[in-house]
Order: structure tokens, then sequence, then C-alpha cells
């Protein structure tokens, strides 16, 4: 059965936050505002269970259900696993979450580590009670698994951890020779004699830590959240009406989502702070997208489920009293942060939090109500926010309208972010492509690739960017070989394929299997240093940036066109660009880093550059999205600047939001959006 995300608007709740006495009214109002459906309970563990296996008070939420039902409001339960309670802490130390070194963590929350026996039994146990009691419940209609699986910390080096990595290897690669082999543990005398001796990395000097290791370890610490999130989905399978829906809200680091997903999830929810872009110490003036950056994260959480959920999103400004600071939303920046995740494929946005919090590590992390609880302007955006969202009632389930996607793997992902080689190249890459393609209005998908990747996930798509997948493999090399044969056009960047999947170099040319085909050798390389900034490669008559890392290429064969050559440095002239027809499509390869430049004019090469131009002209301060469903198409104009924008549209439109007709030249307000049927 396929469970799709609840269309509608939601909010965060802590019924333990105050006094019974309270709840009538903030569900009243809540509903008067058109938020239907309540977050709760998500780190209530000590509540449900104050001491050791005492659940006489698991029925805590009870009346805050009641009160729920007889509203028709829906409730989203949390499992409360994110925050364990003290006495379990005390009795129990190994479940801790350790560093490298081995020094325990202790509070105040995702302190704990998934592979503690301890923890898991305490765990399980307490989500079988809640699933047991409050499974049936008329209000409840959906559950999110613990609370951002892996925030705060991604890396897990307890004692449990240690054992269960020993395991882990063992099932993986079988013999002890296969691990010394595959971790490279021949260099610098680190090979294992008996799997007694294996064991997550230590605290080296210089960091210095085996690579091949540490990429193991990512895989290892993804696979024990994930273990650890399947285990909680069966309970309240086991549980629950199998029309509730189950959840986890993301994303953070060391997780395969795609895996996630596999341990029973419906889909993923998101949660979109854009306020960080303008924390106190955040240098603005060197970052032009801001805000806009969070339809990166939302690019990413649609490669996950199409349509998706947002767990929370932010309604106030933002601080925990230890770190962080951002000032409050402007008027007008929580509606477009709202649209900016509708116009991404969001079809639930749930705002954290209803009022901000009296006690705690977040009292500066503001709600829609303050501490005085009267309503304020943020209460009447979201009020604004409710009536507006009806008039998008055909929308949910309309999918993003992307050409071009960046194609990624998590083992990629987990090499940048190791190898500072491949990380120097892989963010400047990110940053060109996600800026060429947002202020040039060309909408961009991600593809997450795995083994079990077919050329129907690519199909859908004209042109993939492949900036520096370092580890390739065979089957992925013939899938992209294949979506290009079948007419798509893939680019790939400096560093492409020199890696076995576990991170080991082979001894063959550069770029490896894709060199083959994309009829390309790469003859010298080099990380560009400060003397070669500003290096360029001629294409055409125009000169590109070609930042960070240069490959001299070297034509394999009669029909690869050299289209771009160095500028500069002893290897000026030599080609830096190539593209070869293979099939009915095209590929290219670019011995470099993507500048924002090169990705514009590829964009513009392959004629994908600006798809909506036909719709609408508007300027580069506002992201433009389309949604379609079947026959209908809603474009999204998201105003991110604090002046208005003006926008030429070729016919009438109606923005369904003010359900006003638009044409010709349309000032958009500072902060504002449109959504236009088209
Ligand atoms: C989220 C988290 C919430 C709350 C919020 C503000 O990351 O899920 O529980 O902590 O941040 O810090």
């Amino acid at each position: 059965m396929t469970r799709h995300v609840d269309p509608g608007l939601g909010v965060c709740y802590y019924p333990e936050h105050w006094p019974s006495e309270l709840w009538a009214d903030d569900l009243d109002r809540m509903k008067e505002a058109g938020l239907a459906t309540v977050r709760i309970a998500e780190f209530a563990w000590s509540l449900m269970e104050p001491t050791n296996g005492d659940f006489s008070s698991i029925g805590w939420f009870d009346d805050f259900l009641d009160l729920c039902a007889e509203r028709s409001m829906r409730v989203i339960f949390g499992t409360p696993t994110a925050t364990p309670p003290v006495w379990l802490q005390r009795a129990h130390p190994e479940i801790l979450n350790a560093d490298r070194s081995g020094q325990t963590y202790d509070g105040p929350r995702r302190n704990y580590n998934y592979n503690a026996p301890a923890y898991r039994y305490y765990a399980d146990r307490v989500v079988e009670q809640i699933a047991r009691h409050y499974g049936s419940h008329l209000a409840i209609v959906g559950w999110q698994i613990d609370n951002e699986i892996n925030c705060e910390i991604d890396e897990f080096y307890s004692e449990g951890d240690h054992l269960a990595y020993r395991e882990f290897l063992r099932a993986e690669l079988g013999t002890l020779e296969e691990v010394n082999r595959a971790l490279g543990l021949t260099f610098w005398s680190r090979q294992y004699s008996d799997w007694s001796q294996v064991r997550l990395s230590g605290r080296g000097l210089h960091d210095a830590v085996n690579p091949h290791s540490l990429l193991w370890e990512k895989r290892f610490f993804s696979h024990s959240a994930v273990r650890f999130a399947r285990k909680q989905v069966e309970i309240l399978r086991s549980h629950v009406p199998d029309s509730h829906f189950i959840t986890t809200n993301g994303l953070f680091g060391n997780l395969n989502y795609t895996e996630l997903m596999k341990a029973g999830l419906d889909f993923i929810t998101f949660d979109s702070y854009p306020n960080f872009a303008f924390d106190v110490d955040r240098d603005l003036a060197a970052d032009r997208l801001r805000d806009r950056r969070w339809s990166w994260s939302l690019t990413r959480t649609r490669s996950i489920s199409r349509c998706f959920g947002i767990m929370e999103q932010q309604s106030g400004a933002h601080g925990w009293t230890s770190r962080m600071m951002g000032p409050a939303p402007k008027p007008g920046q929580m509606r477009l942060w709202t649209m900016q995740s509708v116009a991404h494929g969001a079809d639930f946005v749930s705002y954290f939090r209803w009022r901000t919090a009296p006690m705690g590590t977040e009292i500066y992390w503001h709600g829609l109500n303050d501490y005085s609880n009267e309503p304020g302007r943020k209460m009447q955006e979201v009020t604004r926010i409710g009536q507006e969202w009806a008039a998008l009632d055909d929308l949910w389930g309309a999918d993003y309208q992307a050409q071009v996607a960046v194609v990624r793997t998590y083992d990629n992902v987990y090499d940048s972010e190791l190898d500072t080689w491949h990380g120097r190249i892989e963010r400047p890459s990110d940053d060109a492509v996600f800026a060429a393609c947002q202020l040039s209005h060309t909408p961009l998908d991600f593809v997450y690739l795995d083994a079990r990747s077919s050329l129907e996930d690519l199909e859908r798509y004209r042109l993939l960017l492949v900036p520096h997948l370092a580890m390739m493999d065979e089957a992925m090399s013939e899938l992209l070989r294949a979506f290009v044969e079948a007419g798509g056009t893939v680019v790939f960047g400096a560093r492409t394929g020199y890696k076995d999947s576990n991170g080991l170099c082979p001894m063959r040319p550069m770029p490896g299997l894709v060199g083959q085909w994309a009829g390309v050798k790469v003859t010298d390389f080099t990380n560009l240093g400060q003397r070669e900034e500003g290096l360029t490669a001629t294409w055409d008559e125009q000169r590109l940036p070609v930042p960070v890392f240069s490959e001299v290429l070297e034509a394999r064969a009669d029909d690869v066109e050299v289209l771009a050559r160095f500028d500069a440095d002893y290897y000026a002239g030599e080609p830096a660009l190539t593209r070869r027809t293979v099939g009915k499509g095209q590929v290219y390869y670019l011995g470099a880093c993507f500048s924002e430049e090169m990705v514009r004019r590829l964009l513009t090469e392959t004629g994908l550059v600006s798809p909506l131009a036909g719709l609408i002209e508007a300027p580069e301060g506002v992201e433009l999205a389309v949604r379609r469903k079947g026959e209908r198409q809603w474009l999204f104009v998201l105003n991110y600047q604090d002046e208005p924008q003006v926008l030429r549209l070729p016919t009438a439109y109606t923005d369904l939001l003010s359900g006003t007709s638009e044409q010709g030249e349309v000032e958009v307000e500072p902060y504002g959006v449109r959504v236009y049927a088209v």
C-alpha cells in the first residue's frame, strides 16, 4: 500500500510545555488559522516512562488527543528516541555516543548510539508501548520516527559501534584478507590478523586516518541508522492501522536516504530553516543566493520523495542559548519560504513551532506565538497562508518539472566529505550548477544512482550534469552511456572515475571506464593553487573560468571534438573540454571544476536554458518553478529580494493566491509570491 503525504498545513506543538488548560484554546486557534495537523511527542520519553519499565503514564497524551479528535485535528505522533531519559543514561552509560577519541557525550539530545544492545532494547520497548497504546486513536494519521536522524552528530564511536562495525565488515566483505585489501591496509602496516582487532578509526596524528576505512565507516553509520529506523517501522506497522503513514524528518549526513526509504518509510519530510542564511555571523555580501539556497536542499528532498512534507518550516527568529543567532523573519518571508517548499514539491507544511519554548536550550527559537501568547504579525501571516492554501487544492501530487539533473551517489558524497581533493572540487561545482540554474531559471533535479538504478530513472531528463563522480563502477558507466545512446546529454567533470568502489585508485588511464566511450584521456592533471586563480579556457570566442583543478585532455578518437582549450600555464592550448556523439546523444568531458559561466554556456549549447521563457520573463532576483499534473500547470514566482521585482507576462494569468488576473508588466512586492495557473 502506498501512502502519500496528507496535503495541508500543520504545526509542531509540545503539550508538555504548558498547562493542559491552554490546550483547547491553542487547538481552536490553530484551526482558525488553517493549521489542521499537529506533530507531538517526539521528545517526551520521560513523561511516558518516568522510570525503568513504569508505563503507568504511557497515556499522558490521551486527553490532548481527545481534544484533537473532537476538533477533527490530525496528529503526527513522534517516537521519542532522540532524547533518552536520564534514568536510562545513568543505568546504561554504554548507550551514549562517543567521539573518535572515546570521549562520551552526555546531553542534551541525540547523544545515544544506534548499536548499544541496551539502547535498542529500551527504544524498541517504548516504541512498542506507544504503538499499542496510541495506535488506534482516531486523531492520529501518521508517525514520525525519532527526530532528525543523524542531526547534531553523524559519527558514532562508542564501544557498541566498534563491535557492530566488526560484524558489518564481516557481513559485507567476508574475510579478513578482503578487509585488508578493500581498506588498503598494507599502507602503513595496518593489516588485521584477527577479527578481534577490527575497530572503527581512532584519533590519528594530523587527522591522518585511512580514507578507505573512513568510507566504510560512513557506510556503517548509515547502515546502523537505517537498521534502527527499520526496527521502529516494523514495530509501528505491527500495531497501527495500515492507513497511517510513517515518515521521518531530514536531511542529514552519513545517511543513505535511498536505503532509509527502503526501511519502510512512506515519504520523507524536511526541516526547512532558510533564515540560517541571515545568521549574525554570515557574510551576506559573499552570498547572492542566501535563503534561496534552501531550494538546493528541497531539490535533494524531492529526489527522495517527489512529493514530500515539511515537518518544520521556520516561523520565527532562531537560536539556541548556546549557538546560532538569526533575526526575526521579515514580514512576508514565512509565506515566501512556505511557497518555496510548495514550489519544490511539498504538499504538507508544518511550522516550527506553535509557541516559543518557555524553558530550556531553545528559548530563543521562536514560534508563531511568542512567550506572551498574544497574537502578532506571525499569526496574521500564517492565517493568510492558511486562507490562500485552499486555492491550491488541485495542486497536491503535481510533479516538479525539470529537464536537467545533477547525478550523485552516496559513496561519492561520502568520499567528497573525507577526501580534501575531492571535496575541494565538489563544492564549487555544486555552487556553480546551483547558481547558473537558479539565475537562468532552469529548473534542476538531483538523481542519486545506485546498483538498482535503471534507464527509466533517467529518461525524464535531457541533460545530466555529472560533476565529479570519482568513484564510478562499470554498471554506472554503462547506464550513463545507455542514456546518451538513447538521445540524452551527459557532462562529466574533472576527476571522474579514478577510484574504485573502495576509493582505491586502480592502474588505468583517467577517466577510467568513462574515457572509453567519451573518447577522452587525461594526460596530465593538477590541483590549482593560488598562482593559477583566474585560469580560463576559450570556447569559440568566449573565455570561461575553469577553476580549482585542471585535467589536460587528449582526444582518443577522430570523432571527438575539442570545444575549449586552456588559456594559460604550461598546458596553454591543450584541450579542456571535449564532445562526442554517441548513439543519438552527446557526451561532454570537462577537465576542470564547473564554473557558473561554464554551466550557463552548457545549458545554452544544449538548448535547455530558461525553458520557461515562453511563459514568463523574470529577473534573476526571483526563482521560477513549475509543478504539473496532467494538463494543469502551476507556475511559482518567488521574490527573495527586499525590493520589488518586475515580471512580464505574455498573456493573462490568474494568481491563485490573490484570485486576480495579471498580464504584461507586473510588479512583485518584496518577498512576494505568485502562483499562476498557466
Ligand atoms: C530542528 C529540530 C527541532 C528543534 C529545531 C530548532 O532541527 O528538529 O527539534 O530543535 O531544530 O532548533
